[in-house]
Formats: C-alpha cells, structure tokens, sequence
C-alpha cells in the first residue's frame, strides 16, 4: 500500500480500495504514509477479482492481505486465475504468536472450507466477533523485547466485554472491515496449506516457507503451480 515491493518495476496493483480510499481509511495510521500509497490499477469490489484482470503476472505477491479475506480459498484460486503459466504466488502473513491476535484461536483447513462454502465476500459476525473479543494491545517487539510482567499485563487487558463485542460486531460486519477473518502462526499455515493442497480446492502448492525472524511478526510463503512443485512429474507421462 504505502511501501510497495517492487516499487521500480513493471507492476500492477490491485485492491477492493482506490488510492483515495486508502487514504482515507489509512491516513489517520501514525504507521502508515499516506502520501506513499499507490495508484491501484485494479479496483475490484468483487471476490471474483479475476474476470475483471485482463493481465497474467508471472509473480503475484500479497503482503498482509489473505488474513484480511474472509474466503481465502476463493482467494487463492482467482489469483492463480491471474497467473501465468509457471506463475508464481508469494505471500507474507503476520504469525499470532507475536501480533495482537496472540490469544485468538488459528484457522484451520474446516474453517476456509466453512467460509468457501458459505461464499462470503467480508468479514462475516462471527470473523468479527472472535478479532474484536480475542484482540490483546500486544506488539512484536513486546514479545521481542523481554519484559514478561509487561507483556501479561497486556494480555489481560481486553478491550469489550462480551455483550458489547457481539453489538460491535453486529453493526461492523453490515459492512466491509479491515479486521482480520483468519488467523495463523507459520506452522499452522503450512498445516492448512497442505490440507488445501490435498483437498484440490486450490490448485497451489507448498514451494517454500520460512520461519519468523528475529524481532519481526511476519513469515514468508512462496506457493507453486503443481509442476514446478514438484519437477519430477514434468515429462513423465
Ligand atoms: C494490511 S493491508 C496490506 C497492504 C499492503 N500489501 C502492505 O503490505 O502495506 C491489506 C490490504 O488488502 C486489501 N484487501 C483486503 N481484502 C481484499 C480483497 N478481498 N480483495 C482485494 N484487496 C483486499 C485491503 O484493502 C488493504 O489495502
């Protein structure tokens, strides 16, 4: 958004947001730079993202984004829809372990599939309800830096009770949120990525994923199409 990849390169942008939006929604964010935020080339307010991208992308990267749809396996599929042919997907994914999500249960493979089934297109009240009820005040570096009475004092400090939660979350799933709808740390991911994989609901599959870095709360993943996954199986018939 404000700190593109490859901000030299031949790339497109695509977001349910215009820049303006994203502005707009983001210029408040002392974490954010506004003025920084790119001209988004696709603005799709559809889950079905593909039919409106008349491109394909040799890579395709999502920096902080699959934890924020609500269907991620109709996620996944469209952007192999938009990829090339040998198209790669890289992603990075904040882990729970060290966000403010440390206490909020992982999504697992039954939950996409419930979200997939469902078709839903935001976050839906329950996806609400759980970040709103499961957030902690809680930062990387407070896992990072050491002070442990601190940390605990944070993660009992919870922001709405649980009638004021379930309000919220009817009123703020009538629209679309910025909340978080899954939830993963890298091992769980790699877990649900290979339930996907065996399910053959994404044609995707597991090319490589780090682990978290020191200080940091993010893991990469690169994900392949089946041949270059595995090479061996190119020719073989
Ligand atoms: C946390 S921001 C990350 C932005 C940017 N990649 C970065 O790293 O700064 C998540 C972005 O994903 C966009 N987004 C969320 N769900 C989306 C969807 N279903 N389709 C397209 N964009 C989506 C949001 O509008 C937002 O701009």
């Amino acid at each position: 958004m404000d700190a593109p990849t490859f901000p030299e390169r031949d790339v497109r942008y695509l977001d349910w947001f215009s820049r303006e939006e994203l502005v707009e929604l983001h210029g408040h964010n002392e974490r954010r730079r506004p003025e920084s935020i790119v001209d988004v080339d696709y603005v799709v307010k559809r889950t079905d993202f593909s039919a409106e991208v008349p491109e394909r992308f040799d890579l395709v990267v999502a920096n902080h984004v699959l934890e924020h749809v609500a269907d991620p396996i109709t996620w996944l599929q469209q952007a192999a829809a938009v990829a090339a042919e040998g198209g790669v997907l890289f992603l990075s994914l904040p882990d729970r372990r060290f966000t403010f999500d440390y206490i909020r249960p992982e999504s697992t493979f039954v939950d996409l599939l419930r979200a997939h089934e469902q078709r839903l297109e935001r976050a839906d009240f329950h996806q609400v309800l759980s970040a709103l009820l499961y957030h902690r005040p809680v930062r990387a570096p407070d896992f990072w830096d050491g002070h442990p009475e601190e940390l605990e004092k944070k993660l009992s400090n919870r922001r709405f009770s649980v009638p004021e939660a379930i309000e919220r979350a009817k009123s703020i799933s009538r629209r679309y949120s910025g909340v978080h709808c899954h939830v993963f740390t890298r091992d769980s991911f790699e877990r649900t990525i290979a339930e996907l994989e065996e399910s053959r609901l994404v044609p995707w599959r597991l090319g490589e994923i780090d682990e978290v870095a020191d200080g940091n709360n993010e893991f990469h993943v690169l994900l392949r199409t089946p041949d270059q996954a595995s090479p061996g199986a190119v020719g073989k018939a």
